[in-house]
């Protein structure tokens, strides 16, 4: 589906609920350059929005009524404003930022409101952090509550953890927000001070292949991945009781445990350090235009991922492997929470349809499943349409 413009989207507004909208807002879904898993350990990140969005239609209500409907599942849901609750459905993303709301005592009336995008689900673009942003903008708007955009995008998060159960970080709702057309951000999770870093992609493209699965682990392994670290830093501070997070570790001090944490929680910390590590080298490499250098850091962010964090899984390491065996891919790895969804690949220009028809290929052939392919646009931020 194409980018949808403020007409088609007023129109689908009219035949689901008749009349018009009181407004429309655009989010954007996201990538990660590199800083997996380091956001909710309050590392460092360097995602930027992309040019496929999450797009809502809303109108207020004068009763306590909440009429939402998705156009790409077809589907009507319903739910009162003052008994807000999960419902095990995409309408959660929708109904836990209208319960922030409510819990922030910025009481609303009900309202419709219509959903629809081109954020492949389950690919690892972070489809509900934007409806999550799309409606906290949305509602913010409509009920005049004057928030800023970043006590939305915590609004936001939260409303991932409470409603959909995933205790994430905050890098997915921050890109969605703040993403900037042909930058960057470099975000500390820390002290949430961020940066635009331009991406000078001279010679080279951002692809996405979407490995099409999405495993059933990739929720609970999430959270366990986040106790774990938890569990390292409470040892360590055992010893060393100013440590917060990972990023106040040194490597030294990390060996010194080796053997007084459990295997795979010095595994998972290993890795947060080092990710942590290659992301700010990464960040001189991009300002250099040494695309080389960040593609091979790409390369051993999937490794780490892979075998330390171990949170990817065969199709992801097949395509990121298959793609690494053509000479024009600089670096590929899988991108977000993991088991499943897409690898970035960073691939040199005039090379692109023989790569892609080599990763395509190998991957029908290999895992009988076909791959999908999305050229990265970046885009800006959260918007009314
Ligand atoms: C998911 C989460 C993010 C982040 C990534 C991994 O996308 O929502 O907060 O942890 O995984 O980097």
């Amino acid at each position: 589906m194409q980018t949808l413009s403020r007409n088609e989207l007023a129109q689908l507004f009219d035949n689901t609920f008749q009349g018009a909208p009181d407004l429309i807002v655009r989010s954007p879904g996201r990538i990660n350059i590199i800083g997996e898993h380091t956001d909710y350990n309050n590392g460092y990140v360097l995602p930027a929005a992309i040019s496929q969005a999450v797009y809502i239609a809303i109108r207020r209500r004068t009763d306590n009524a909440v009429h939402l409907y998705s156009a790409d599942y077809g589907q009507m849901i319903k739910a009162d404003i003052s008994e807000l609750a999960p419902t095990g459905t995409w309408a959660d993303y929708i109904l836990g930022v209208a319960d922030q709301f409510q819990g922030a005592g910025h009481t609303s009336p009900g309202f419709e409101l219509v959903m629809t995008g081109n954020i492949p689900m389950g690919a690892g673009l972070s489809s509900s952090a934007a409806i999550e942003c799309a409606v906290a903008f949305g509602l913010n708007e409509l009920l005049d509550a004057g928030l800023d955009r970043l006590r939305l995008v915590k609004m936001a998060q939260a409303a991932e953890h409470t409603f959909a159960g995933v205790r994430c970080g905050i890098m997915d709702m921050f890109a969605s927000m703040f993403g900037k057309k042909d930058h960057a951000i470099l975000l500390d999770c820390r002290s949430l001070d961020y940066q635009y870093v331009p991406l000078l992609m001279d010679g080279y493209n951002l692809v996405l292949f979407n490995s099409n699965v999405k495993h059933s682990l990739a929720f609970s392994e999430y959270n366990v991945r986040r106790q774990e670290c938890e569990q390292g830093v409470a040892i360590m501070q055992s010893q060393y009781p100013s440590f917060h997070d990972l990023r106040d570790v040194t490597p030294q001090i990390l060996a010194d445990f080796t053997g007084r944490m459990p295997e795979n929680v010095f595994k998972r910390c290993s890795y947060v350090l080092g990710e942590n590590a290659r992301l700010l080298a990464a960040c001189d490499d991009l300002k250099k235009g040494d695309l080389a250098a960040l593609g091979s850091k790409l390369n051993d962010t999937h490794v780490g991922l892979s075998q330390s964090y171990q949170v990817s899984c065969p199709e992801l390491d097949f395509l990121a492997d298959v793609a690494r065996t053509h000479p024009a891919v600089q670096g590929a790895r899988m991108v977000g929470g993991g088991f499943g969804g897409c690898t970035i690949n960073l691939i040199k220009d005039g090379f692109l349809g023989e790569v892609i028809e080599t990763v395509t290929g190998a991957y029908q052939q290999k895992m009988n499943k076909s791959a999908d392919v999305y050229q990265v646009i970046t885009a800006d931020g959260t918007s009314l349409l």
